[in-house]
């Protein structure tokens, strides 16, 4: 059933956009505006696409945007489905699912995320070098299609090591042009590499649980993209995770957290993001 659905939505995406396409990119919350950059792009709202779900949440639009950057074909994702939604996880992978059906060969999934480690601070990104899905379900769980992959994928190796070289120099060069020569302290804590969990959400975590993540090796903890990378690595796209960090965890710091502080910190990091996508999409997309 879940292999014809993604075919479906492959072909009705296919019947509005002919070119290749090498990459999809999915927009984390307060990080849609990397969407604006696609000139000449062609919209798709999720309810016109078979089988899509809507997104229900504040700061994630719900449309697919497609076109080409630097004459890379981009599937950009502006909103993706959550667990927490009620969405059940089969709905959750269709987009990366249909995705690979269209022929895309790399994602590139960003979110939003809560820092456990003091060292990163909101307003800086990490780059996804492993996860830990503690979202209390595997979401290739039930019968397995082997035209998507096998039935016990490797999950050595979900985020590609040389994307993650590729966003780690792209983003250190992004810091040495923007900001002063020798402001190391800055340099460095612009970009880190990092370990994300995933957590069901929509609740926040209480301190005692970040603690427990933390001691788990958690570098920060969000509420998607596991899905995503687990339906990619299944199908054999090669794939890169970028957080950006919007809010120490709960417990870190006084005060509690809150979906508009999240959305916030998307908001100003935007332009430095998405000069990075644009410099990660050049070197990755060809
Ligand atoms: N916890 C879980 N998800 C999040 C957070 C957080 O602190 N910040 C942004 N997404």
């Amino acid at each position: 059933m879940s292999y014809e659905q993604a075919a479906a939505a492959a072909d009705f995406i296919r019947s509005n956009y002919a070119a290749e396409l090498s990459t999809a990119i999915v927009l984390g919350s307060g990080l849609g505006a990397f969407a604006e950059t696609i000139k000449n792009a062609v919209r798709i709202p999720y309810e016109k696409i078979p089988g899509f779900a809507r997104s229900t949440v504040e700061g994630h639009a719900g449309q697919l945007v497609i076109g080409e950057l630097d004459g890379v074909g981009v599937v950009v994702q502006q909103g993706r489905f959550h667990y927490y939604e009620g969405y059940d996880m089969q709905q959750v992978m269709l987009p990366v699912r249909s995705f690979g059906l269209l022929g895309v060969k790399n994602l590139i999934l960003t979110n939003a995320a809560g820092s456990t480690n003091s060292d990163m601070t909101p307003g800086s990104l990490m780059i996804i070098s492993d996860h830990l899905n503690c979202l209390g379900v595997n979401p290739l769980r039930g019968p397995n299609d082997e035209r998507f992959g096998p039935r016990f994928p490797d999950m050595t190796e979900v985020y590609d090591r040389e994307f993650q070289e590729i966003a780690h120099q792209e983003a250190e060069s992004i810091a040495r042009e923007r900001f002063d020569k020798g402001r190391d302290a800055e340099l460095t804590d612009f970009i880190h590499r990092g370990i994300y969990c995933a957590l069901s959400g929509p609740t926040y975590e209480t301190p005692s649980e970040v603690r427990m993540y933390r001691q788990l090796g958690a570098d920060a903890v969000g509420m998607s993209t596991v899905p995503e990378a687990i339906a990619a690595r299944h199908m054999g796209i090669r794939t890169l995770g970028i957080s950006c960090i919007t809010n120490l965890a709960a417990g870190m710091v006084e005060g509690g957290i809150n979906h508009y502080e999240v959305m916030d910190t998307g908001a100003r990091v935007a332009e430095v993001f998405n000069e990075l996508l644009i410099r990660i999409l050049k070197r990755i997309g060809h």
